[in-house]
């Protein structure tokens, strides 16, 4: 199976999509090292669990090629603001009133618009506990996101992403770093969706999302899992806490051949809180291997995994779960629970905790407990004038609820239900109407040269025309922005207006201008101006002038 999953993941594949990334040295050092770790890495390094390893039996990964170069695709859905498909980012859409506050790139642009920020992350990412697949996607990433919300920036709505894989006999892999500041606050939805198979071939896809909290930061990040039979899936959650954080990392896993996650919670700063919450709804032959490890550094501090999941037909799952608390992690609270009900003899589901204390004062527990649905459950309910079948969904409904409304989404609440009682009453969800194949548009949204660094030193305001367009270019602590060039009030050059602590005024009316946000701070003028993406590469400027055509 090792050789299998190595035959197209080569050290020569790893230059080659780094070359056609155009990455700095580091960066192609650092997916070497991660492949090498990849290659040499058991599929299971815990001896307690290696019994339970063999969970790629069967299955032939032998036509699976990596993503080298996706090309950039654009989607027309409303609603999602992130959009990832095929192993290429399709659209970053941000609300009009986060641009400039936060930055949301995808990781290539991050390396190359905010490299010192991004690269001590990386630094850090490599020192994870290791598991093979989390290597998998840190090698071989043709995409992925930098999520960097700065010290006290508060995201009040949800931001929904979603990762669409539509080809089969790909390898799609995506690396996500989300670095949350000093009391902030953010809340993120990512889907995994793919279209129904129309063959039975597979396909990969490999997920790494790296979370970094700093002092009293609050992360609500959820992922569910809806792929198709035909996708196997290596889903590498890992979240550090700073002192007072609070994180919460909600799953739900109801679909796919194979998934495959492990999700690593270290809780370093004190009375850091982070949560794990999973639920699993097995049917056909799925099979899912879930794997978490809690580690407690700082003293206070409370983790939990509570997992529920429901099997049927001839589907399975195992947990295998360890909780630590490391010496100097004294009034620590550890909780691990797996629970998992059967239906049918087919159906098989293992829950495996481990507990390491290595110090006195500290509260442990685990629970854990695997069952055939209770009949005389079915019969209660039945006697009462429900059938069976609405009998067994409220069973299903009632079991997986209390962690179901604990999760901090609503809107994903909301999804789970409709999705479980999908699930089980047989309907596809990859045909619902969510799940519609998504429209994909060829992203004439290319980046066009509009100027050279040379042309903006600090505090500089540059005026440019780009086909029919008229942009301001500055240049403000040394990061480059791009706007609308005309005021929105009446059509004055604000290339000539005045360029003042991240504003512009404009010369006749002396409306002032956010350039990061484009937001008018007083009047006459009432519209914001547009903003424009910029990409600096040597000493070029490119702007996405952003619009869309059909291909
Ligand atoms: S033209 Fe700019 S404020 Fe009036």
């Amino acid at each position: 199976m090792q050789d299998q999953i190595l035959s197209n993941l080569s050290e020569e594949k790893v230059v080659q999509i780094s070359e056609a990334r155009n990455e700095p040295q580091w960066l192609l050092d650092y997916r070497l090292e991660a492949y090498h770790k990849f290659r040499d890495a058991p599929i299971e390094k815990n001896a307690l669990f290696t019994r339970y390893a063999d969970f790629l039996r069967g299955v032939d990964l032998s036509d699976v090629w990596p993503v080298t170069s996706p090309q950039k695709l654009l989607a027309a859905e409303k609603d999602i603001t992130i959009l990832q498909k095929d192993g290429a980012i399709a659209r970053i859409n941000l609300p009009e009133g986060l641009i400039g506050k936060i930055v949301i790139v995808e990781i290539g642009d991050a390396v190359s618009q905010y490299p010192d920020l991004i690269r001590p992350y990386f630094a850090t990412t490599a020192n994870g506990t290791g598991d093979k697949f989390s290597h998998l996607s840190d090698a071989f990433f043709s995409s992925g996101l930098f999520v960097n919300i700065p010290n006290g920036i508060e995201i009040k709505d949800t931001l929904r992403r979603m990762i669409y894989q539509e080809l089969s006999r790909i390898g799609a892999f995506e690396k996500t770093i989300i670095s949350m500041g000093e009391a902030s606050r953010l809340s993120l939805l990512t889907q995994f969706r793919s279209g129904a198979p129309s063959t039975n071939e597979i396909a990969v896809l490999g997920s790494s999302t790296e979370i970094f909290l700093e002092s009293n930061a609050k992360i609500s990040y959820s992922e569910m899992q809806l792929l198709g039979s035909n996708v196997i899936a290596f889903l590498n959650k890992r979240i550090i806490g700073g002192a007072d954080s609070f994180g919460e990392l909600s799953s739900g896993y109801l679909g796919g051949r194979v998934t495959r996650s492990v999700t690593e919670m270290t809780l370093r700063g004190p009375r850091s809180h982070l949560e794990d919450l999973e639920i699993v709804v097995g049917s056909g032959e799925e099979r899912f291997e879930l794997g978490t490890i809690i580690t407690h550094e700082g003293v206070h501090t409370k983790g939990i995994v509570d997992l529920k999941a429901v099997m049927r037909d001839r589907s399975s799952m195992t947990l295998k779960g360890m909780n630590k608390i490391e010496e100097q992690a004294r009034d620590s609270d550890t909780y691990l629970g797996g629970h998992a009900i059967l239906f049918g003899d087919g159906a098989r589901a293992n829950v495996i905790p481990g507990l390491e204390i290595n110090t006195r004062q500290v509260k442990a527990k685990h629970s854990a407990a695997v069952a055939q649905i209770d009949p005389d459950q079915i019969f209660y309910i039945t006697s009462r004038g429900v059938d069976e079948i609405s009998a067994i969904q409220l069973i299903v409904a009632g079991f997986l609820e209390p962690i179901v409304s604990r999760f901090q989404s609503e809107d994903l609440q909301e999804e789970l239900r409709e999705v479980i009682r999908m699930k089980w009453t047989g309907e596809s969800f990859l045909n619902s109407q969510n799940a519609e194949p998504i429209v994909v548009k060829q992203d004439i949204m290319t980046f066009e040269k509009v100027a050279e660094v040379s042309d903006l030193p600090e505090g500089k305001l540059l005026g440019v025309d780009v086909g029919t367009k008229h942009l301001l270019l500055s240049n403000i602590g040394g990061t480059i922005y791009a706007t609308g060039g005309l005021c929105t009030h009446e059509v004055t050059d604000l290339a000539r207006g005045f360029l003042g602590g991240g504003t512009v005024t404009c010369p006749l009316h002396l409306s002032e201008f956010d350039l990061k946000t484009g937001e008018p701070l007083n009047p006459p003028a009432t519209d914001p101006l547009k903003i424009y993406q910029v990409k600096v590469e040597g000493n070029q400027v490119f702007v996405a002038l952003g619009d869309v055509e059909e291909s």
